[in-house]
């Protein structure tokens, strides 16, 4: 643990315990994770088959030689007990779906430029009974998204999809970052909307965190051509109050925790810690190796928002913040680190989070996973990518795969990451689902238990929208 426990200049709060309910509920679901690591030093990660159709999979050792992301550490003594484990503790509701559940990603499936996607408000009620067999089918959030408290943001979506969004079904593109709020003193929360990341990172219990705009107030030579305005003046922290220098700081990580608003003063000041002398401002390395770690919340190069065609991501800014490292230090190359999808670790503790919300939602058995997790995605890069590599490596769960046609990707071409199922929206991906699953449930019926496989017929069936003829009478979750 660096210096950074001596107060270096005002504004640096005492450590907080983090009030969002979010974040009990995360350390509740997290205490029951084993380590998880993050292993995306180099993007271009193996080449080998999977189950859907030979698309190159995700296997952490092809980054041999790269520095991983530190462990997180699950030794964090357990929450209180929190919220959505303890006091909801329903009956098991026998028209819940106890096999199998959904999980969803944001933008370019559910929502665009911050608007539905007509077919998402369905979809949801869809899986919530609205159904020919009503059941409700327990589903989860996967976003790569950020830059709000998760609450916030649940607090969003419930209204955009008209439904009541949990933070305890939900996981954006920063939540794992938490995990490094013991780790670190000063550090540099970059993106977002004004200095809302900096109030997100000190709810997770960063204690000294600074943004690009303090150091543009500090120092306006920093980007030449960036002037701060004056309400964001004004938000940011006086880094020389105490009549210190720039230089007597010391940044010991970087987190981009959402998308930059300015790519131009954002860049600049990555690369200024980058290429420093351990992280000290204003300083430079004569061997452009001691800069401190940079964390990005995820590796999107393309995302979907309201734009017709996909915009550029936080991807391409790390790229670019590794590109041009390289070409201002002599050839030297940066290694920064990626959370997100498609990282295999991000999968897996959805699926921590998906057990914890189907038992305290649903008073299903913590301890017996889904049969079958349907990802629905629109990013092969990420969200296709990511399942499949985490249906190669699951034992109890199969991740099926589902791309859909409202977001990056682009109907009539050829994904890089195959899909199990392309369909139109995500309505017709839960559809998809539950067809499949009841026609699994009819055969297994029909044999007295057993599991048939689905016949060509079925498959036909299920493919135009129809349910193959051996489903039998509605709530069939609940014994005849
Ligand atoms: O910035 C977020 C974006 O890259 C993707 O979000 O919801 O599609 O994972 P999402
Ligand atoms: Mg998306």
């Amino acid at each position: 643990m660096s210096s950074s426990l001596t107060p270096q200049r005002p504004g640096m709060h005492a450590r907080q315990i983090s009030s969002s309910s979010f974040a009990e509920e995360f350390n509740a679901a997290r205490s029951k994770l084993g380590d998880l690591t993050f292993d995306d030093s180099d993007t271009e990660l193996g080449s080998g088959s999977d189950s859907a159709g030979g698309s190159p999979s995700l296997s952490s050792s092809d980054t041999e030689g790269a520095c991983c992301s530190p462990a997180l550490s699950d030794n964090t003594p357990p929450s209180p007990v929190s919220p959505i484990t303890t006091p909801l503790t329903p009956i098991t509701d026998p028209d819940v779906a106890d096999n199998f559940a959904f999980a969803f990603d944001i933008d370019g499936v559910l929502i665009r430029g911050g608007r539905p996607i007509p077919e998402a408000i369905e979809a949801m009620k869809v899986l919530n009974g609205e159904n020919e067999f009503g059941i409700k089918v327990p589903y989860i959030f996967l976003t790569n998204g950020g830059g709000k408290f998760e609450k916030e943001r649940c607090e969003d979506l419930s209204q955009q999809l008209e439904i009541e969004v949990s933070p305890g079904q939900f996981i954006c593109g920063h939540t794992p970052m938490r995990e490094f709020a013991d780790r670190y003193g000063t550090v540099l929360v970059v993106g977002g909307e004004g200095e809302t990341c900096r109030a997100v990172a000190e709810g997770y219990g960063f204690r000294d965190v600074i943004t690009p705009g303090d150091i543009l107030k500090a120092n306006a030579a920093t980007a030449p051509f960036r002037k701060l305005t004056e309400s964001e003046r004004s938000a940011s922290r006086d880094l020389l109050a105490r009549g210190g220098r720039l230089s007597d700081i010391v940044v010991e990580a970087v987190f981009v925790f959402a998308d930059s608003r300015d790519w131009a003063s954002d860049l600049q000041i990555m690369l200024d810690i980058a290429q420093s002398r351990g992280g000290r401002l204003e300083t430079r390395s004569a061997t452009f190796t001691e800069g401190p770690p940079i964390y990005f919340s995820h590796n999107d190069v393309l995302w979907s928002s309201a734009h017709e065609h996909a915009r550029l991501g936080m991807g391409a800014l790390r790229k670019m913040v590794e590109t041009v490292f390289e070409d201002t230090s002599g050839g030297r190359r940066l290694r920064t680190h990626a959370f997100g999808k498609p990282q295999v670790s991000t999968f897996e503790f959805a699926t921590r989070l998906l057990q914890q919300w189907r038992a305290a939602q649903h008073g299903l058995a913590e301890s017996e996973p889904p049969a079958t997790v349907y990802f629905v995605g629109d990013t092969p890069e990420s969200d296709i990518r990511g399942t499949n590599a985490m249906n190669d490596k699951s034992r109890h769960t199969e991740w099926y795969s589902l791309l859909v046609k409202t977001g990056v990707y682009q109907a009539g071409t050829e994904p890089k990451y195959k899909p199990r199922k392309l369909v139109d929206t995500v309505l017709d991906a839960v559809n998809h689902g539950i067809r499949r699953e009841m026609a699994k449930l009819g055969s297994c019926k029909k044999t007295g238990g057993r599991l048939l496989p689905l016949d060509d017929a079925a498959m036909k069936a299920i493919a135009e929208g129809r349910t193959p003829n051996f489903v039998t009478k509605a709530g069939p979750f609940s014994d005849p």
